[in-house]
């Protein structure tokens, strides 16, 4: 190993949801120069890494643990040489890169995150659905079912479902089991479901069903994992109420509503309403 004064950076990418063109500028930019890649290969199809530049190490981390994972980048970075760390989705949602960065500032490795679409945000897109409706659930909770790695009190399934808000759970799809006892007290078993299967891959697959049916569709289809859950009010297929934003005698700070005077136009700054906001 060659030591360079100046110290390679470390790029947490995020990949997206296996799409290739679903990656951002920033991110692809990155692979294309950085001389070391290292993909998460059970959810970054490698066509999103052929772009890296020839004569580049690129590696699967599939079957790496973390020291390794950290033996390569800092030793990389010891280097002088750029590391590209692609992972899939966004890698702020169970990413594993806490872990990374740790290690990389025990060891003094700089490091840069670059977000990336994550497979919830993918799905909604598939199934052209708003996450969050007018007049229907205004909050949607990210989570996971509690699996091997279990999941903090304040984490419990039940308790996070007794708000019947939206739902997206991750890791989760094979205990549909748990899910659905957890859920259907509050939810019932008619509340609506959809699940998104690889989003973004070529074999892409969506069900909807009822939460009562949903572990046994699943079953059917045979997907295990690799699967986003939705459940809410947002699934339910009914029309969503009209939201202010758009209503034409609404004013905000950018329109002048059509019933409305001018002192409209200028709000009070603690009345504003932000760009978008509904
Ligand atoms: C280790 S987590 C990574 C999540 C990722 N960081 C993200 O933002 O989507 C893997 C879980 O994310 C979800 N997931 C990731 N990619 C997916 C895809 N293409 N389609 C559906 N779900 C996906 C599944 O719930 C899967 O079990």
């Amino acid at each position: 190993m060659s030591i360079s004064t100046t110290k390679g950076t470390v790029y947490f990418i995020g990949a997206g949801p296996g799409d290739p063109d679903l990656i951002t500028v920033r991110g692809r930019a990155l692979i294309e120069r950085c001389p070391v890649c290292l993909f998460a290969g059970s959810l970054v199809p490698r066509v999103i890494v052929s772009c890296a530049p020839a004569g580049a190490v690129v590696r699967n981390s599939a079957s790496m643990h973390l020291d390794a994972i950290v033996a390569l980048m800092t030793e990389a970075s010891a280097e002088g040489k750029d590391v590209a760390r692609v992972h899939s989705g966004d890698p702020s949602l169970y990413g594993a890169i806490a872990e990374q960065m740790r290690r990389l500032d025990e060891c003094e490795v700089p490091y840069e995150v670059v977000p990336g679409v994550s497979s919830y945000q993918a799905a909604a897109a598939a199934l052209k659905i708003e996450l969050t409706p007018a007049g229907k659930n205004q909050s949607v909770i990210l989570t996971r079912a509690a699996g091997r790695t279990g999941v903090p009190e304040v984490d419990d399934l039940a308790a996070l479902g007794s708000h019947g808000t939206g739902m997206a759970l991750f890791l989760s799809a094979d205990q549909m089991v748990e899910v659905v006892t957890a859920l259907q007290p509050r939810y019932g078993p008619e509340a609506p479901v959809v699940v998104a299967y690889r989003v973004g891959w070529p074999d892409q697959q969506f069900l909807r069903c009822s939460l009562a049916e949903v572990a046994a569709q699943m079953a059917n289809a045979g997907i295990t994992r690799t699967a986003l859950i939705f459940i809410g009010p947002m699934v339910d297929g009914a029309p969503a109420l009209e939201s202010h934003l758009y209503n034409k005698s609404y004013s905000h700070l950018f329109r002048k509503g059509a019933s409305a005077d001018e002192s409209a136009l200028e709000p009070e700054a603690d009345t504003m309403v932000e760009f978008d906001s509904p």
